[in-house]
C-alpha cells in the first residue's frame, strides 16, 4: 500500500469513530475503496445491512439509486454519496412520469421495479427487487402480468423463469451490453474446464451460454465452492479484485475489459475521507416520495433471497 493510502486511511479511520459512522461498499467499487469497507456486498446485501445498522452515518461506496435506498429505509440517520455524480444511466432511462402513462396502458398489470431506479419510480412500483431475488419477488405476486422496469434484460431473464405475461421497458446498462457471446465462445475453447458465470444485465444471446446467472454477491459466493478453479466473469470488472482477494490460487478471465462502470469508479479514498470531513454531499429522500417508496423496498425485503 502507498503511504498516501495508509494516511488517507488512517485519517478516514479516525472520522468514522468520532461520526459513528459505517462504510457500506459494493463489489464494483476500486479495490482501494473495497479494501475499507465495513461491509462489501450486492444491492441485496447493502440495503439489508442499511436497514440493520445503528451507526448514525452512512457512507455509501456506490452509485446514487443505492444511497437513496438507503435513505429510504433510514431517514433518521445521514446518508453520504462521496461523489454526488455517481448515477446509474440504467436508472436514468425511466421516469416517474414515463412510468406513470405506461401503467395507464396496463391497468391490470403489477409493477416490478429494479433497484436500479429512482425513488420516484419505486414510489409509483408495487414493489422492488434486486438481481438477487428477481424471479422470486415476481413469483411472489398474485398478478399475472407484470409491468417491469428498467432492465429489459432482466426482465426477459425473469421471463424465461416464470409463466407471468411479462411487459418489459427498453432500458438496459450500458456497461454490461459491452459483455459480448462471441468472446465467452473463444474463452470457452481456451478455458474447457470453467464456469461461465454473468449477470443478469447481461444480454440473452450471453446469458444462453452461461453455466450461474448470478447477482454480483451471488458470484462471490459461487467461486468459493471446490468444484470451481477457473471463472470466467460477465460483469463488470470491479468484481474481480473481491473474487481474487478471497479465493487466491483460483483463475477469474473478465469476458470483457471494457466492462467498466465509471460511476462506480469515481468514488475515490480522497472523496470519501472529504464526504466525511464536510458530512456531504447528502442524499435525501422527501418524506412524501419516501414513504410511498419504502413501501415497494419493504416488500422486496421481506421476499429475500432467492
Ligand atoms: P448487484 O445487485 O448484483 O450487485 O448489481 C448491481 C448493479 O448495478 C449491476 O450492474
Ligand atoms: Fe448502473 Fe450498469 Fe453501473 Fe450497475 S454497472 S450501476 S446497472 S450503469
Amino acid at each position: 500500500m502507498e503511504n498516501r493510502d495508509s494516511e488517507l486511511i488512517e485519517k478516514i479511520s479516525a472520522l468514522k469513530r468520532r461520526n459513528n459512522a459505517v462504510l457500506l461498499v459494493h463489489n464494483y467499487q476500486l479495490g482501494e475503496v473495497q479494501d475499507i469497507a465495513d461491509f462489501i456486498g450486492d444491492s441485496l446485501d447493502l440495503s439489508q445491512r442499511a436497514a440493520q445498522t445503528d451507526a448514525d452515518v452512512i457512507v455509501f461506496c456506490g452509485v446514487h439509486f443505492m444511497a437513496e435506498t438507503a435513505s429510504i429505509l433510514c431517514p433518521d440517520k445521514v446518508v453520504l454519496l462521496p461523489d454526488i455524480n455517481a448515477g446509474c444511466p440504467m436508472a436514468n432511462m425511466i421516469t416517474a412520469e414515463r412510468l406513470r402513462a405506461k401503467k395507464k396502458e396496463h391497468p391490470q398489470a403489477a409493477v416490478v421495479c429494479y433497484i436500479n431506479s429512482s425513488a420516484e419510480v419505486k414510489a409509483e412500483s408495487d414493489v422492488c427487487c434486486t438481481s438477487a431475488n428477481a424471479v422470486r419477488v415476481v413469483e411472489s405476486l398474485d398478478a399475472g402480468e407484470i409491468l417491469f422496469v428498467p432492465d429489459q434484460y432482466l426482465g426477459h431473464y425473469v421471463s424465461t423463469k416464470t409463466n407471468k405475461k411479462m411487459i418489459l421497458w427498453p432500458g438496459f446498462c450500458p456497461t454490461h451490453v459491452r459483455i459480448k457471446s462471441e468472446r465467452i465462445k473463444e474463452l470457452k475453447k481456451e478455458y474447457p474446464q470453467a464456469k461461465v458465470v454473468v449477470h443478469p444485465e447481461c444480454t440473452p444471446e450471453v446469458i444462453a451460454l452461461a453455466d450461474e446467472v448470478l447477482s454480483t454477491s451471488g458470484m462471490c459466493k459461487y467461486a468459493q465452492k471446490d468444484e470451481v478453479r477457473e471463472m470466467v466473469v460477465g460483469t463488470e470488472i470491479g468484481i474481480i479484485h473481491r473474487l481474487k482477494k478471497e479465493n487466491p490460487g483460483k483463475k477469474f478471465i473478465p469476458i470483457s475489459e471494457q466492462a467498466i462502470c465509471p460511476n462506480m469508479k469515481s468514488i475515490t479514498l480522497e472523496k470519501v475521507l472529504w464526504s466525511l470531513q464536510e458530512m456531504s454531499p447528502e442524499v435525501k429522500v422527501s418524506e412524501e416520495i419516501r414513504l410511498r417508496a419504502k413501501a415497494a423496498v419493504d416488500k422486496m425485503l421481506q421476499v429475500g433471497r432467492k
